[in-house]
């Protein structure tokens, strides 16, 4: 059998797959399905400082692949968190990130100086890239500078390992891993939603609320992987693959381009045990083609192919 273990900076996880945040609840939702004990890592839902009642309806509209999403960051808020999610988190069999995300550099200081004192919590992902919020504006998700300089503050009052989410809606997605590297970031998240739209013109009618959202599932996932290679090749820190990403074939190319780890997220609303039974899937396939760990996988796209593979 595979070794599935790998190294995301201090942390160790049992396998490589994580769930996306805003995809499979704040805690352990998704229990039954797909228990924590099968993953590698669970990563909350966003969490803000105040409750957030999010967007108005409609905010969620599926394509043809994939789908919008426009939802706000609705949330109820660090207290509630503190209270009562990491209680229930508190022995899941895996690694536990929390997702943090606010409008001002501030909050995300804040948020982070709360959660330094809970073992509940192994590392933060920070959200510099919602796009449903501000009208779209992403403002840590596109200026180096001002990534850095949330990165930066943060570092200055955790002692957790930091992973930036990072946008796709940029031009060079290589500078703000590097940004965020140099603010002291012990990884990146590659990448978060695409800014998308769709309309009903026979009634004249936008499907989301805000007009714009955040376009996720199989549709980007080209985009996705083009971004994860690029942060990859950007940074000495490692990269969680994210966009996409519906089986074990998809798990493996975001490895192959230099990927630490990967995030399910979309997929898992259609199939919520999806992400339970990939280790066992991405597992045999590496055994079908002689991988013995996947340490040694990670990034092959960019070395000479092995024999049998
Ligand atoms: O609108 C939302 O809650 C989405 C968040 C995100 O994409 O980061």
């Amino acid at each position: 059998m595979a070794d599935l273990s790998v190294q995301l900076a201090s942390l160790e996880l049992r396998n490589p797959l994580l769930s996306a945040s805003g995809t499979f609840g704040h805690g352990l939702e998704m229990q039954f399905l797909s228990p924590p004990e099968r993953l590698g890592g669970l990563v909350s839902k966003t969490v803000s400082l105040l409750p957030r009642r999010g967007n108005d309806n409609p905010r969620i509209y599926e394509t043809e692949a994939g789908f919008l999403n426009s939802i706000g960051l609705e949330n109820r808020g660090i207290e509630s968190y503190l209270e009562s999610t990491l209680a229930e988190v508190a022995d899941a069999d895996c690694v536990v990130f929390t997702n943090i995300g606010g409008e001002r550099e501030e909050e995300f200081v804040e948020l982070a100086r709360r959660l330094e004192e809970r073992d509940e919590v192994d590392a933060l992902e920070l959200n510099l890239s919602c796009p449903n919020v501000q009208g779209g504006k992403l403002p840590f998700g596109t200026d180096p500078a001002t990534a850095e300089s949330v990165l930066r503050r943060v570092r200055d009052v955790s002692t957790k390992p930091l992973f930036a989410k990072l946008s796709p809606n940029v031009t060079r997605i290589g500078d703000m891993a590097r940004a965020v590297e140099a603010g002291g970031a012990d990884g990146v998240t590659a990448v978060n939603t695409l800014l998308g739209m769709a309309v009903d013109w026979r009634r004249r009618a936008w499907r989301l609320a805000t007009k714009q959202g955040g376009y996720s599932g199989v549709g980007i996932k080209p985009v996705a992987l083009r971004c994860a290679w690029e942060c990859a090749n950007a940074v000495d820190i490692p990269v969680i693959g994210c966009g996409g990403i519906a089986n074990a074939e998809d798990v493996l190319e975001f490895l192959a381009v230099g990927c630490a780890a990967v995030q399910v997220g979309t997929a898992s609303f259609s199939d919520p045990g999806l992400l339970g039974r990939l280790a066992g899937e991405v597992s045999a396939l590496l055994d079908e083609h002689d991988v013995a760990s996947v340490r040694d996988f990670v990034g092959c796209m960019d070395r000479p192919r092995p024999a049998k593979v």
